[in-house]
């Protein structure tokens, strides 16, 4: 049975009692963690968001009714305690903040009863993330989670503050819009005033803070809920959350100076960490050439290197076949793993071809400087010597070639190196190494579509040297765009964007629209521009993937209060489901069955 709080007021939370206030009564609320009866006194771990206090109950303090309630606590009980302070009998707690002291009850309330927890509260990784997903409201009771939700929280307001510091207004812009250039599938919402129309979840703010720019607020931000319709993944969810920012009369370097005082600010005040800025730059290319990735984890070496000319006139088909077409043949060195068993070699290539190879070429430099290899065979003596060479390769060490496409070297060989960082213990969490990556391509070639598509967004301006072959040659255009990237993983991206009508409209040709397809699409945007526009840029950080790298976890569901799982439905609502017949034809909608 339920009681009431009545005339009771909690007075701290529990680690808010300390040794200052030994001898004082107190008045604690929150969940029993644990009970342990010991027939004339009870102990109680009692927790609340901010950690555990222990309670003891002896009849003779609390009161014959009171010892019985306590007799009949169960792990999530609600209760309200009145106490007094007093230093634990039982020797200190290391482990726990409170870990010194104890509250001795005086009164006990039980608030609310519990049923038993599918699964405990305690307990850390075990638990099937299923039944975690189903039961979120008891998930998010667990202090991982409540650690990282509570991290979110402060990060979000420090974010807030620094902006606005520096003069940045938040402003929101619509979730109902039209669809946003983003690239990825949109989410719709059904028009009921307009039947057969549909709004757009926004996949970014982007069209909106760049009319914003055009309106003169001159810096804007706005912590922004985000909808992309993509296939989802560890730091993927079809809604999160941006830290949105647009900024007017600046360029490159003006972006990124405020964005690194204010990671800098972040990391300091969270995390006691310090960010040694500038932050280093590296352009696309080089990243793609030294890391064969455009996010790169430079926490470790193991950098590429270009082996094609070393190889180009083997008599191995493999390599000198990936050269002469035009593809090349690029080596790492897994440094010291010349020992490492074929068993575990072949799993590498297996990941290997996970990520497009058709093999991957090993040769291991034995102690005493001979070499194992699985295609020592077709190489001349000095060929070999060569590979070893341009790989620095040592005895002890293990060289892996990948040859092909480019793209697909790049692939295996970015995606091999951070495995073997892995499996080498060579990836620390606790170190963060920030990288800006600039100099993007301005387009990408869409086999699919058999087009260019805009590698960041149609509204990215290209470099100025590169404007000359925007009619030309446009996948060599090279774009004012740059990406924030931490330990490999893109935490934010942006670029200074097109505010000259007739570069638009290039960029546009680029891309494959008609001049009345852009105007169909954009004509607000492209309409405000010619009404007097700032030259303008910004950024924006997947907050999701901020605090997951800040709170050391390797998924964003562990960051997001409610999450999605991978086939984008909520375990807890049952999220997408089912809606009535009526709503459907108000909406002028009817389903067609799908054979699955
Ligand atoms: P972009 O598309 O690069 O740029 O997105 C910015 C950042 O948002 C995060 N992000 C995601 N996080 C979780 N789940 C997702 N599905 C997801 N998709 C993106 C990433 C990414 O770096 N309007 C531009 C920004 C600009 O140009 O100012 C934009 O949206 O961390
Ligand atoms: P094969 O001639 O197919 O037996 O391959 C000989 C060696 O070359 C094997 O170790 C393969 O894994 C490797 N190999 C095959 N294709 C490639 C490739 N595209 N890049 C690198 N190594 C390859």
């Amino acid at each position: 049975m339920a009681e009431s709080m009545q005339g009771l007021k909690r007075s701290h939370r529990c680690t808010e009692v300390s040794e200052a206030d030994l001898g004082k009564t107190v008045t604690v609320m929150g969940w029993i963690q644990k009970r342990r009866n010991l027939g004339k006194l009870i102990f109680v771990d009692l927790r609340d968001r901010s950690g555990l206090l222990q309670v003891v109950f002896d009849e003779e303090s609390v009161g014959t009714q009171d010892f019985e309630k306590a007799g009949r606590l169960r792990s999530e009980f609600v209760v309200a305690v009145v106490g007094t302070v007093g230093k634990r009998d039982g020797g200190v707690n290391e482990s726990l903040k409170t870990g010194s002291i104890e509250i001795k009850a005086t009164q006990l309330r039980i608030l609310s009863e519990a049923d038993t927890p599918p699964f405990p509260i305690d307990s850390d990784r075990s638990v099937k993330d299923e039944l975690r997903l189903k039961y979120r409201y008891l998930d998010l009771r667990r202090p991982v989670i409540q650690k990282n939700l509570m991290m979110r929280s402060r990060v979000a307001t420090l974010i807030r503050a620094f902006l606005a510091e520096e003069g940045f207004l938040e402003i929101e812009t619509p979730v109902l819009t039209k669809s946003t250039p983003e690239g990825a599938r949109d989410y719709l919402v059904p028009s009921r005033v307009h039947p057969g129309s549909f709004y757009a979840l926004p996949q970014s703010p982007q069209l909106f803070k760049q009319l914003l720019m055009c309106s003169g607020y001159d810096r804007y931000f706005q912590i922004a809920k985000c909808f992309r319709d993509e296939d989802l993944r560890a730091d993927r969810q079809p809604e999160f959350t941006q830290v949105d920012m647009e900024l007017s009369f600046v360029d490159v370097d003006d972006v990124i100076d405020v964005n690194e005082r204010l990671l800098a600010r972040v990391f300091r005040e969270v995390l006691g960490v310090e960010v040694p800025l500038p932050i280093p730059r590296m352009t696309y290319r080089e990243a793609m050439e030294r890391y064969g990735s455009d996010k790169p984890d430079i926490r470790f070496g193991m950098e590429l290197r270009n082996v094609s000319e070393v190889v180009r006139d083997c008599d191995f088909v493999v390599f000198r076949g990936a050269v002469e077409q035009g593809g090349s043949v690029r080596g790492i060195n897994a440094s010291g793993q010349g020992a490492m068993p074929r068993k575990k070699i072949d799993a590498l290539v297996e990941f290997a071809k996970g990520y497009g190879a058709k093999g991957l070429a090993y040769a291991a430099i034995q102690e005493d400087g001979s070499v194992k290899s699985s295609f020592a065979k077709f190489l001349k003596p000095e060929e070999m010597d060569g590979l070893i060479t341009a790989l620095d390769g040592r005895p002890g060490d293990l060289l892996l070639f990948a040859a092909g496409p480019d793209k697909m070297v790049f692939d295996v060989l970015g995606a091999l190196r951070v495995e073997l960082a892995g499996q080498l213990g060579l990836l620390k969490k606790e170190d963060y190494r920030f990288l800006w990556v600039t100099e993007f391509p301005l387009l990408e070639w869409s086999e699919e579509q058999n087009r260019y598509t805009a590698m960041h967004h149609p509204f990215t301006m290209p470099m100025e040297e590169d404007l000359q072959y925007l009619d030309t040659d446009p996948g060599r255009v090279r774009a004012k765009a740059y990406d924030i990237v931490l330990n490999g993983t893109e935490l934010g991206g942006g670029s200074v964007r097109i505010f000259q009508n007739d570069i638009q409209e290039k960029m546009f040709a680029c891309l494959g629209f008609t001049k009345e397809e852009a105007y169909e699409r954009f004509s607000f945007l492209l309409d405000a521009f010619r009404y007097g526009v700032p030259p303008h840029a910004g950024l924006a950080y997947g907050l999701d993937r901020l605090i997951m790298l800040m709170a050391g976890e390797d998924s964003i569901r562990d960051v997001i209060a409610f999450p999605k799982v991978k086939d984008a439905s909520c375990l807890m609502t049952e999220a997408p489901g089912a809606v009535d017949e009526k709503q459907l034809e108000e909406l002028g909608i009817s389903i067609v069955e799908q054979d699955k």
